[in-house]
């Protein structure tokens, strides 16, 4: 049997292009070479396509980019069912299906899922409608509520809406409230805000990064998380939930704290009751199927002290190095890290 070509997408117009460098080293050093044979595009942070054939390790060292005689500048034939790269040189590399290694906007936002699904295109992962919903923090939220799954409760405004009109927001839903931009990642443009005062530079931060922003009551308790993999009729495979422990309790879980776990710990599996970990895995399937997702996603939840589940949001490409959240969650259901993106791979290519 042949090893079946694979676009691996790396990079990306986003402010996480540097997580997806080290998620793609991982996927590409972990992607068992036997079925599946890799085809690296890196995407510069201006947007520029390059078909990459260098050393692995150039990629999370963001030096990729510079090795000119392995980036050959390169396109998507987007004619229906053609399924080739183009290269800049005249060369073509047909392929099976696309795997995009992308985190936060112009990747993980079903920009690129849109891009692919209409070249016919197998996308590895969520696909165009489900990925820019679960990017929307808003619409996801509306989407679950109707699920029966509950949510924050938030308001949202557009680029232009009245200081005066913010605040009565933030006041209905009492203090301390979360600012957030609708669609953005890593905690960018994220602020809790604890009283008036401290408002307008929060709002004025998180439309820095849309054009939307959403106010969110403050939930208590922590957040935890659970890995879904599995396609819409198929069945599901549930990971286990973890937790993220803050300590000091209320430190903000920001992009630094993310990366560096400096005052957060991660266990996986969450210190907490197994019938608790049961109704998270049952809401993470609600919330998985309510928003169209297919492949795999990690949706992520707090736990209040009263035992509520509340939705936060679905990464629809979660890290994926091998110490990342999503693949601790699958191990705790049987798959190592090779065996997951086999797994993964495979539910995208069977369309
Ligand atoms: N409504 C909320 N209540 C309590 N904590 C929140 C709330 N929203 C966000 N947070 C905290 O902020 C962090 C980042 O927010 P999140 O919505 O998950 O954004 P991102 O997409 O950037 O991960 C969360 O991990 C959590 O610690
Ligand atoms: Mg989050």
């Amino acid at each position: 049997m042949h090893a079946r070509k694979i676009l691996v997408f790396f990079g990306g117009c986003s402010t996480e292009y540097a997580v997806s460098l080290q998620s793609a080293a991982a996927v590409l050093e972990n992607l068992n070479p036997a079925r599946w044979a890799p085809v690296p595009v890196g995407i510069t942070r201006d947007g520029h396509w390059y078909h990459y054939t260098g050393p692995i390790a150039a990629i999370p060292a963001d030096t990729w980019h510079q090795d000119a005689a392995h980036c050959a500048r390169c396109t998507l034939n987007a004619a229906r069912g053609a399924k080739e790269l183009w290269l800049a040189d005249g060369r073509r590399i047909a392929f099976e299906a696309a795997f995009p290694v992308l985190h936060g906007k112009n990747g993980e936002d079903g920009t690129l899922q849109g891009l692919l699904e209409l070249a016919g295109v197998p996308v590895i992962g969520c696909g165009c409608l489900a990925s820019a919903l679960c990017m929307d923090k808003d619409r996801a939220h509306k989407l679950a509520a109707l699920a029966g799954v509950a949510v924050p409760k938030s308001a949202v405004f557009i680029r232009g809406a009245a200081q005066g009109d913010i605040l009565a927001a933030a006041e209905a839903i009492g203090w301390p409230v979360f600012v957030k931009p609708v669609r953005a990642g890593s905690s960018f443009g994220i602020s809790r805000v604890d009283g008036p005062g401290a408002l307008a530079p929060a709002v004025e931060e998180a439309f820095r990064h849309d054009d939307e922003i959403v106010l969110e009551e403050t939930i208590s308790g922590f957040e935890v998380g659970c890995g879904v993999m599995g396609n819409p009729g198929g069945p599901l495979t549930v990971g286990a939930v973890d937790e993220i422990e803050l300590a000091p309790a209320g430190v903000l879980f920001d992009y630094t704290e993310k990366y560096t776990l400096q005052h957060s710990a991660i266990h996986c599996p969450a210190r907490i009751p197994e019938e608790t970990a049961q109704r998270i895995r049952t809401a993470a399937k609600t919330i998985y199927g309510a928003l169209g997702c297919r492949g795999f996603a990690r949706v992520d939840m707090f736990l209040t002290p009263e035992g509520r589940i509340v939705f936060n949001e679905v990464n629809t490409i979660p890290g994926l190095t091998s110490h990342s959240r999503f693949p601790a969650m699958m191990r705790g259901a049987g798959y190592s890290f090779p065996a997951l993106l086999d797994r993964m791979v495979e539910l995208g290519v069977q369309g």
